[in-house]
Order: C-alpha cells, then sequence, then structure tokens
C-alpha cells in the first residue's frame, strides 16, 4: 500500500516511521525545507525516545519530501497531520489542513482516500470534502475519513505502535476497509464511527484528562489549606477503577501543544454553537491560575526577587520532551526576570530552545550542582528523572538559602524533613 502523509510534526513523522515499521511505503511532505533536509539525512528534527532508530530500521520504505505534487500524484491513502495550532479567539486555525487539502485536490491522479489527522472541530471532515471535490483537476474518487492520533510526546513511538484503540471515523463501508488495511499490522482494537462522532472523541478525551488534572490541582489546593497529603489522596481515590490512577498527578499546571489548545477549541465550539461548557471552563481557568502558583507561595518568603539568586530546575512542559510549548516555566520567568532576579537554569533538553527564546537573560547550567550554587531560592518546573534522583542533602550543602518550591512533587516528606530545607510543594504540608 501506498501511503503519503502530508506534515512533519509529531504525529505526521510518527505515524509515517511506525506504518514503514509494519510494511508500508510512506512518503512524508512538508514545505519546512530544512527539516526534509535534516530528515534525509537519517537524522529527526524533533527529540523523541526510539524514533529516529526507528527512521533508519525502516529506511528503505520511507521518503522525504517538499515535492507535493510527485508526492501525492499516485497514492492509496494520504494522511493530513499538520498543526491546527490556536487563533487569538480560541477557535482552532484551520489554514494549514485546507491549504493542504488544496495542494492535494490539485495533484491526485487516482482514487484516494484522504485521512484527516490532526486535531479539527467537529465538522471539518465535510469541509475538507467539499474543497477537495471543489477543486479536484481529475475525474477521481476520492474519500475523507477521520482518524485522530491519541499519542503523548515523549512516548510517541511507543503509544503509536500500542496504542489502546484506533478511532476511525467514516461514512462508507469502502473507506473503512481502507483504512483497516493501513492499520490492521498493528493488530490493535478498532473503533468504528461516523466522522463528526471521531472527531468528538479527540477533543473529548484531550479535554477529559485536562479537566481530571485540574480536579485534581483543586484537590491538592484544598488539601495544602486543610492540611491533607495530596499524595495520599489521589492514591486512595486512583486504586478505585472507575476513577483510575492516571493523571492525578497534582503539580503545576498542564502544558504542551495539545490541552492548552484542545480545551480552549471545545469551549469555543460550544459557545459558537450557543451552548456553555461549564466544566471545561473552570479547568481552563484553574489552569491557568495553577502554573504560577509557586510565585504567590514564593512571595511569601520574598515581597519581590529583585536581586535574588534564582535557580530553576526543569524548562520543557513535561519531561521527555524539548518542547517548550505552554510550558509553566514560560510563564514564571518573565515574572522573575521582570522583578530583577538573577536567574541560572537546568534542563536536559530543553535549553537549546530556550536560547532562541531567553538568549542573554538566563545563565543556562549544565548541572543541578551549578545551578543551585549559591542561590537564594529554587523553583522546580519540570519533574526530570535527574531532578529526582538528585541528593537532596546537597541543597542546604550549595544553596545560599536552602528554599525549595517544587511544582511537581519530586521527593518525599519524610527524606525532605532530614535534609534541612525549607520545601514549599503541591498539596502537601510545608516542610521547614
Ligand atoms: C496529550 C495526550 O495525553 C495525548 O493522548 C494526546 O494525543 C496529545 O495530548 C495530543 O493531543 O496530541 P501530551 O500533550 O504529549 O499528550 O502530554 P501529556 O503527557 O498528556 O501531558 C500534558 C500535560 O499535563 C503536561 O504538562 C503534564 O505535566 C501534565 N500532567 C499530566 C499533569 O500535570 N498531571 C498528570 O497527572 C498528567
Amino acid at each position: 500500500m501506498k501511503i503519503s502523509i502530508a506534515g512533519t510534526g509529531y504525529v505526521g513523522l510518527v505515524t509515517a516511521v511506525c506504518l514503514a515499521e509494519i510494511g508500508h511505503n510512506v512518503t512524508c511532505v512538508d514545505i519546512d525545507e530544512k527539516k526534509i533536509g535534516i530528515l534525509n539525512e537519517g537524522r529527526s528534527p524533533i527529540y523523541e525516545p526510539g524514533l529516529e532508530e526507528l527512521m533508519v530500521k525502516n529506511k528503505e520504505r520511507l521518503t522525504f519530501t517538499t515535492d507535493y505534487k510527485n508526492a501525492y500524484k499516485d497514492t492509496d491513502v494520504i494522511f493530513i497531520a499538520v498543526g491546527t495550532p490556536e487563533k487569538k479567539d480560541g477557535s482552532a486555525n484551520l489554514q494549514y489542513v485546507f491549504g493542504v487539502t488544496k495542494q492535494i485536490a490539485e495533484s491526485i491522479q487516482q482514487d484516494c482516500i484522504i485521512v484527516v489527522k490532526s486535531t479539527v472541530p467537529v465538522g471539518t471532515n465535510d469541509k475538507v470534502e467539499r474543497v477537495l471535490r471543489e477543486n479536484l483537476k481529475k475525474d477521481v474518487h476520492v474519500e475523507v475519513a477521520s482518524n485522530p492520533e491519541f499519542l503523548s510526546q515523549g512516548t510517541a513511538v511507543k503509544d503509536t505502535l500500542n496504542a489502546n484503540r484506533i478511532v476511525i471515523g467514516v461514512e462508507t463501508k469502502y473507506a473503512e476497509e481502507v483504512l483497516r488495511k493501513v492499520y490492521d499490522g498493528f493488530g490493535l482494537p478498532y473503533v468504528i464511527t461516523d466522522r463528526r462522532s471521531a472527531e468528538m472523541i479527540k477533543y473529548a478525551s484531550n479535554d477529559f484528562l485536562a479537566l481530571k488534572i485540574s480536579y485534581i490541582n483543586e484537590i491538592a489546593n484544598l488539601c495544602e489549606i486543610v492540611g491533607a497529603n495530596i499524595e495520599d489522596v489521589a492514591k486512595g481515590m486512583g486504586m478505585d477503577p472507575r476513577i483510575g490512577d492516571k493523571f492525578l498527578k497534582a503539580g503545576i499546571g498542564y502544558g504542551g501543544s495539545c490541552f492548552p489548545k484542545d480545551t480552549k477549541a471545545l469551549n469555543w465550539l460550544a459557545n459558537f454553537n450557543d451552548y456553555e461548557l461549564k466544566t471545561i471552563k473552570a479547568a481552563i481557568e484553574v489552569n491557568e491560575n495553577q502554573k504560577i502558583k509557586l510565585i504567590k507561595k514564593a512571595r511569601k518568603y520574598y515581597d519581590n526577587f529583585s536581586g535574588l539568586n534564582v535557580a530553576v530546575l526543569g524548562l520543557t512542559f513535561k519531561p521527555g520532551t524539548d518542547d517548550l510549548r505552554e510550558a509553566p516555566s514560560l510563564q514564571n520567568i518573565p515574572i522573575l526576570l521582570e522583578d530583577g532576579a538573577n536567574i541560572k537554569a537546568w534542563d536536559p533538553v530543553g535549553i537549546e530552545n530556550y536560547k532562541k527564546i531567553y538568549p542573554k537573560e538566563i545563565k543556562y547550567c549544565n548541572t543541578i550542582e551549578e545551578t543551585i550554587k549559591g542561590a537564594d531560592i529554587c523553583f522546580i518546573f519540570t519533574e526530570w528523572p535527574e531532578i529526582n534522583k538528585f541528593d537532596i542533602s546537597l541543597f542546604s550543602k550549595l544553596m545560599k538559602y536552602p528554599l525549595i518550591l517544587d511544582g511537581r512533587n519530586c521527593y518525599d516528606l519524610e527524606k525532605v524533613k532530614k535534609a534541612k530545607i525549607i520545601y514549599e510543594s503541591v498539596g502537601r504540608n510545608t516542610v521547614n
């Protein structure tokens, strides 16, 4: 089967490599020549565990090109996996989806199924089909299918090869059969539905997870007030299979390229249809406050950060990725800089991207020790394993004043008590 994929971002590239792994020939198309150049050298333009190895292993079945006309002309299935970023009003920006749709319509010369993998508002697949038909240059049979993606950054390859479901939204049996042929090699369970329901499954899933995080974060905030421990509370809740133990980790809020955008987009869609999605609105508001929670806590110790030596551990939106999109660090660091703090920061893979935003304002360090040396305060924004494993007795030995504000509950409170530090975390008592 010959497959083309428009867009070599996380979703497009990981899907391409995993489809090549099960034996398909896949052509990846992107307008970014630099990216295609890197891919043609056998390197991955994104940091994603296992991706480069699988790319190299399947290189005979993978082609990377900017020449969309050639790529789309004689292919059985074309995936659209381009970005749908947030617009100022919260709605999803669909210009890339429709741009690619027009390119496909102008290029295809044989019957073909167009599969929308990008996260798109309900009804978009119908519009894609309309745009396709309006712009077709040849008399060929095309159908559109919705096939949302559920991979997470940092575990994208594993998530794709072992997904818990493959959602396929189709309007005909023929489209279903073609999509089954694409995916049967994975041996995973299917959810077959109509296109609108498939589009909704994606948003409803992401927004439910965002809601779950905001819920546990609110319970954590209340735990702080009434003297309970959120880690124990989450454990006690999570053992009930109706609740489940995943996504109950309290912290300084969700970030990344999906939850913030997808909660706002669904909220926008509801408003557009004169419906108020109260739960999601609340999840968004809770998350915005949660992200700057540590700064509020730190103000109990210092009313401003002018001239203070501030150590920052973790810059990315979560461990396992160099992605900074909607990372809590990006909400907190401007406040610290505005106050006139001297910031030293450490992150195992996020520094190069951070330098593009703050080339001079921050001193970047290679080790945690170097970062915390002489610091008056230390913020933890991302739970990298290196931070979890760090010998906490070094905080009091190396810092000028051992005040730690941990936004990801990296340390066990019993161990913290022996480490002679002042420790504030989320949903747990202060240790001092
Ligand atoms: C998310 C979903 O988990 C994927 O299923 C989905 O396919 C993807 O969005 C997408 O739409 O493309 P991702 O954004 O890569 O994946 O990252 P997650 O692991 O879900 O984490 C999102 C944020 O939630 C992170 O900032 C993380 O720190 C936070 N989080 C997660 C918590 O604060 N607590 C938790 O218990 C779990």
